[in-house]
């Protein structure tokens, strides 16, 4: 056999992740969904388990998934387009829901242009790559997300220093040590909201420690930011941290499979960068684009947050986040002060997180355990995300599954 001698050191490796309880292993499969009913939300089942489950652990923020506008929408286009591009944009794969979706997200962003990817993993990916040349520092926070981590891993900069989570102190120590490197160009990047806790970036202060150094630079210092947990999810009107923190980044990547409810990743900001791009990202020349149902149904979904239903929409996923987070401290467990719907309930240990997580599994309710290596030793919680599709009763369900586990 080909693989004789990989297969076991893959086993191995299968077996230590196990051990340390840090293997994903097995996927439950969602089946179906029964929808809201009086002063319940949703409740999803789950193959060869007879009761449905409340999904705390969805990135589907506004509810807007299953949202009839956007489902229509997905149809209509499907109907006119066929289910896939067929093409990468530049051949023969730019379709009219490509188009208005960028503009549209543009619009949203009060920014020149947008541009659409496969995912905000795929966006991140291509514009660092795109971004960073020989003469560049990147300066990035210790826990930004894997995708913006693996970026800087391909690329070849000049310089790369993280800085300690969000410490501005640390940004400015970095993008010192960047000058000093005889950098041309300085690339700071930061998520939005931070994924594991919700914490936000303090995009304003940011943008004063960037401010001040850039003409220590050539090429200036871009500072580019991902929010797919932002957008949609936090500010009075959805934009995201940008809004929470009324300042902008350079370059905003965003996703629309997380609040917008579709799929897919964007890239908005001036418009001689976005066309930059389209001629230099790898992820946008040589790979798909998203399907036309997914930028039809996308629209529909930035559509509905631009307009009354979604104000609607954002004060109750804000009214369920605050009673969710004060119904933890009442029960004097530790969480974090803030408004992002990600809560975290910190338990910092990975045997008892682990142990919580499956007593609300039992109690038909799907929670997510954050453990080493994604946080360090110690930090170990339980991720909730709070959704407008969700109920006061639900959040009121779930702080009494966990009283019984206290
Ligand atoms: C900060 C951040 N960026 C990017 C992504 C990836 O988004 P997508 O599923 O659109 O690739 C995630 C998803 O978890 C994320 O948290």
């Amino acid at each position: 056999m080909p693989v004789d001698r990989l297969q076991p050191l893959l086993e191995q490796q299968l077996q230590s992740l196990s051990a340390d309880q840090r293997r994903k292993g097995f996927e439950h499969v969602v089946t179906g969904r029964i929808a809201a009913d009086g002063g319940r939300g949703p409740r999803y089942q789950l193959a060869g388990l007879p009761q449905p489950f409340l999904r705390m652990n969805s990135n589907s923020y506004l509810g807007l998934a299953t949202h009839p506008r956007l489902v229509a929408a997905a149809e209509a286009a499907v109907a006119r387009f066929g289910v896939g591009p067929g093409a990468v944009r530049f051949i023969s794969g730019t379709l009219e829901p490509h188009v208005r979706l960028e503009a549209r997200l543009g619009a949203f962003h009060g920014r020149e242009a947008a541009m659409l990817f496969s995912s905000a993993y795929a966006t991140v990916l291509s514009v660092i790559a795109s971004l960073v040349t020989p003469e560049t520092a990147v300066v990035s926070d210790e826990l930004n997300h894997n995708c913006i981590i693996n970026a800087i891993r391909l690329v070849r900069p000049k310089a790369k220093v993280v800085y300690r989570h969000l410490d501005l102190a640390g940004l400015d120590d970095a993008l010192r040590q960047a000058a000093a490197a005889d950098c041309r160009r300085a690339l700071v990047v930061t998520d939005g909201v931070f994924s594991m806790r919700g914490a936000i970036a303090p995009l304003d202060a940011i943008r004063e420690v960037v401010l001040r150094h850039d003409a220590a630079f050539a090429e200036n210092v871009v500072l580019l930011v991902d929010d797919s947990h932002g957008v949609g999810a936090l500010g009075a009107t959805g934009r995201g941290s940008e809004e929470q923190t009324g300042a902008q980044a350079d370059l905003l990547i965003g996703t629309l499979g997380k609040a917008f409810g579709a799929n897919g990743g964007y890239v908005v900001g001036p418009q001689v960068l976005i066309d930059s791009l389209r001629e230099t990202s790898p992820m946008y020349i040589y790979s798909n684009p998203i399907t036309p149902g997914e930028a039809s149904a996308a629209r529909a979904a930035v559509e509905i947050v631009d307009s009354a239903e979604g104000q609607a929409l954002l004060g109750h996923l804000r009214d369920l986040t605050g009673r969710f987070r004060d119904g933890l401290r009442r029960q004097g467990r530790e969480t974090l002060a803030g408004a992002h719907p990600v809560v975290p309930l910190f338990v910092r240990d990975a045997a008892r997180t682990a142990a919580i997580v499956r007593g609300l599994f039992e109690q038909g309710i799907l929670a997510t355990a954050i453990l080493y290596p994604v946080v360090p030793r110690g930090d170990e919680s339980i991720r909730f995300q709070v959704s407008a599709e969700h109920t006061a009763g639900d959040i009121d369900e779930v702080l009494a599954a966990l009283a019984r586990l206290a």
